[in-house]
């Protein structure tokens, strides 16, 4: 593992992701071990799937993680939760089922029957709140610079919302749904400035055409029109590259 050593952030690179997921998931279990409320926002996507394998797999993790709350970054709007493209089957999938954490222990933006959007998020707001706030949110970067489903131009003060996701994140997505079912178009989407609120950020960004958008949130001026950029503002914020989401730095 290297340090970018003139990035506006704390950045590591990795030559292999899996090494940072390992990393990553022995700091999640020492943290969870020393604070068994402990408050984890969840991503979903391609990024953390090694990282929520990795803290899966580590022994012993069901009774360090029993105690664990997560609120996940986002989640399609108006899709069953058991329809197996939302974002609540992947966690159910990729962390939640390995780990045996309840339902009632794990919170995504979607609304409930009979409730308008504006009621849920402001649910979902309060009850981040009320669980004493995020710990620790884990984060990946879209192509086009979004985070969570806050597209170019969303503000730096947005709060969770109801949002219209871009042409070019519903085809990056079209992969979840095989069966056909099309891409929703709408989501409800932790804000920019419901993700800067958590006590720490750690962003995540694989791959070669992930360069030129960590380029550009790291060096660009910090805009809506690239949201990750306002990463930058965060005081405990870091980003783990493998050498190819690097290469253009
Ligand atoms: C997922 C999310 C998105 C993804 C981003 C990167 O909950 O909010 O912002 O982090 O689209 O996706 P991947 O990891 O598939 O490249």
């Amino acid at each position: 593992m290297r340090q970018v050593s003139n990035s506006p952030l704390p950045t590591f690179v990795v030559t292999d992701p899996i090494e940072a997921a390992r990393e990553l998931a022995l700091r999640l279990r020492d943290l969870v071990a020393e604070q068994p409320n402990f408050v984890l926002g969840c991503a979903t996507g391609h990024t953390p799937i090694s990282t929520y394998q990795q803290l899966a797999g580590l022994a012993s993790s069901r009774a360090i993680f029993g105690g664990l709350r997560t609120f996940n970054l986002d989640e399609y709007h108006g899709l069953a939760s058991d329809h197996p493209g939302s974002f609540e089957s992947f966690m159910r999938r990729h962390l939640f089922a390995p780990l045996d954490l309840s339902p009632e222990r794990t919170l995504f933006p979607r609304c409930c029957e009979g409730e308008s959007p504006v009621q849920a998020a402001e649910r979902f707001e309060t009850k981040i709140q009320e669980s004493g706030g995020i710990d620790l949110q884990l984060l990946g970067i879209g192509r086009n610079g979004h985070i969570a489903f806050n597209e170019p131009g969303s503000a730096r003060d947005s709060r969770t919302r109801l949002v219209e996701l871009t042409a070019s994140t519903r085809a990056a997505n079209a992969p979840d749904f095989p069966d056909g079912t099309p891409v929703p178009t709408g989501a409800m989407t932790m804000g920019i400035g419901t993700i800067l609120d958590a006590r720490r950020l750690h962003v995540l960004a694989f791959g070669v055409h992930k360069a030129e958008i960590v380029r550009r949130a790291l060096r660009e001026p910090a805009s809506r029109e690239i949201p990750a950029s306002f990463l930058r503002e965060h005081e405990q914020v870091e980003l783990w590259l493998d050498d190819a989401a690097a290469s253009s730095l």
